[in-house]
């Protein structure tokens, strides 16, 4: 059993992921705002864990649930569904779901699974979804969630900075400086304060989980974006989160502006850091390449771009003269347009 399986043995790691409530309720209100889309319909658990998914769809009223599951709580998750008297609708499958044979199930009208993993794909396991989706999900059948979105928003990181300039009156600043460079190489997952967020998030990527395929899986972002400050700060580090969306519309999403979950955020931390001021533009590309030797891994590469080279929204806030004219002739533009549709309308 690779070693990915043997990390979900552990109970520690269900508890954690079953105390997290937003998670576990942002499902279980999306299943139950859709009871009558489970009625007598076969859903399939990817990665069932300790069956907690499962349970709901059952309750819900689906008439068989495929508990999923490889690691070996697949054996708890039978005596869950027992204890929870649903042996007549829960059949678990102690396997990887890549490794069940297409014809030994019926197709299933639904598919239910959390995937996802810090900064939205670390884990890889929304390949096994969209294999699952591939081989086992009817042509108009449902995916909870849908939609999977990742947002950035430039920083402050105090912990990171501000903490080594005084510690009970002492300065470590020559600490901090070094404690950065060892921090900046890896993605660091840690809670961000709302405050300490220097812009709006900005849409990175937007994946359809209905029709994506794995090709696209393998390189995430990578265009160039800019965001604007909206206020005056120190750009410390890149802030990142993602959020998911169900059939029912209700979204889970994991920023610094929502209930804190155990994903957290994950923030690039920057070695030395910049100031800015309100409506101040930062360029920047963002990319997330899976990694060649762990597919289960993604590299994540910030690099600084030239706000004079890369191109803007349409309009931008920012205090740059193009956009502010840019700006300027949309709003003109939009009252002239208004005139003309009042006028006829009189
Ligand atoms: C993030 S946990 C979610 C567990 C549970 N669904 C929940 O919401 O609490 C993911 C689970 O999927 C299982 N898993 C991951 N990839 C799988 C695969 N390809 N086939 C079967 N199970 C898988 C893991 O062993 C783990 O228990
Ligand atoms: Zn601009």
């Amino acid at each position: 059993m690779d070693q990915y399986f043997k990390s979900y043995e552990e109970l520690d790691v269900h508890q954690l992921m079953l105390s997290d409530k937003t998670r576990v309720l942002a499902y279980k209100t999306a299943i139950f705002n859709l009871k009558h889309k489970f009625q007598d319909k076969v859903v399939m658990d990817v990665g069932a864990g300790s069956g907690i998914l499962s349970i709901f769809c059952a309750e819900a009223g689906a008439k068989k649930v495929y508990a999923v599951e490889a690691s070996i709580l697949a054996k708890n998750i039978k005596q869950v569904v027992i204890e929870n008297k649903k042996q007549n609708k829960v059949d678990v499958i102690h396997s990887k779901v890549e490794e069940i044979h297409p014809d030994s199930l019926e197709k299933v009208d639904i598919i239910v699974s959390e995937w996802m993993g810090f900064h939205l794909v670390h884990e890889g396991m929304l390949d096994s979804v969209l294999f699952a989706r591939d081989h086992f999900l009817q042509e108009d059948g449902l995916l909870f969630p849908s939609v999977a979105k990742l947002y950035a928003s430039p920083c402050q990181l105090p912990t990171m900075y501000k903490f080594w300039d005084d510690i009970c009156g002492v300065s470590m600043r020559c600490i901090g400086e070094e404690y950065r460079k060892i921090k900046s190489v890896k993605p660091e997952v840690l809670l961000i304060n709302q405050d300490d967020l220097l812009a709006e998030g900005k849409l990175l990527v937007w994946l359809d989980l209905k029709c994506i395929s794995l090709e696209e899986l393998n390189l995430l972002g990578g265009e160039d974006y800019v965001s604007v400050c909206k206020k005056n700060g120190r750009y410390q580090g890149m802030c990142i989160w993602f959020a998911v969306e169900f059939p029912d519309g209700s979204e889970l999403s994991t920023g610094p502006q929502d209930k804190a979950t155990h994903w957290k955020q994950t923030a690039v931390v920057l070695p030395t850091d910049i100031e800015v001021t309100k409506h101040e533009p930062i360029a920047y590309k963002l990319e997330l390449k899976r990694d060649l030797s762990n597919s289960r891994h993604y590299n994540m590469e910030l690099s600084m771009l030239d706000t004079e080279e890369v191109e803007h929204d349409v309009p931008c806030g920012c205090h740059m003269t193009k956009c502010i004219v840019t700006k300027a002739y949309i709003e003109n533009n939009e009252n002239v347009l208004n005139e003309v549709i009042k006028e006829r309308n009189e």
